[in-house]
């Protein structure tokens, strides 16, 4: 069977949500192709996990650039050149412009750790955990303009449990995004395979 869409995944930090779509792209049946990983930090872990896996990775540090618009313009370049059709942000913790996501409107989607649409922002576990929440989780959303925002894709919930920290709480949310981005990937792709030439 073809991979008719190629993917970028964005991202920032250690990259599990990029290696569990990475192992999910490469099943047979799944119309799409993991084709280019984008850093904007060179010292990310998931750096590495390009590397070992032979997959092309951008690193693009966003801390040489003058401007959001400078660092944005060599993305689109490395994307351009790669003809991706989709873009995956798995951790990836710069601000797009709203320039660059209505570019890419409904082929880049995200994966945020909330309930969305609470939370949207930096430190949801703390937050959920500070306001006494009983349930929390994770959503995957396509991007728009406004950070945090769009339509979601799929949501997954865990329990908060009385003796949680943020770290036991970000462990238990992040096995569930493993669960969701797969799902939510697959949800997309099906859709931006069936419009492919
Ligand atoms: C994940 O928990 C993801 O939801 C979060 O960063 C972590 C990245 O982990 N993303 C955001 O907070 C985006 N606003 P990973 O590098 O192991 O995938």
């Amino acid at each position: 069977m073809s991979k008719p869409v190629r993917v970028a995944i964005l991202f920032s930090g250690r990259g599990s949500n990029m290696e569990t779509l990475a192992q999910h792209l490469a099943k047979p049946d799944v119309p799409g192709q993991f084709v280019l990983g984008v850093s904007n930090r060179p010292e990310a872990g998931g750096v590495g996990f390009c590397t070992r896996a032979n997959i092309p990775c951008a690193v693009i540090d966003h801390k040489a650039y003058d401007t959001r618009e400078d660092f944005e313009a060599d993305m689109q370049k490395a994307l351009a050149s790669a003809r991706i059709d989709l873009i995956c942000a798995a951790g990836f913790m710069r601000l797009l412009t709203p320039e660059f996501v209505t570019h890419w409107h409904n082929r880049i989607i995200n994966i945020h750790p909330s309930l969305l649409p609470a939370y949207k922002g930096l430190n949801t576990h703390k937050r959920a955990l500070d306001d006494g929440a009983k349930q929390h989780g994770c959503s995957v959303h396509y991007m728009r303009a406004e950070m945090d925002d769009g339509p979601v894709i799929v949501q997954k919930h865990v329990p908060v449990h009385a003796d949680d920290t943020p770290d036991t709480l970000a462990t238990r949310v992040l096995a569930q995004e493993h669960v969701a981005y797969p799902e939510a990937l697959d949800i997309v792709l099906e859709k931006l395979a069936s419009q492919q030439p």
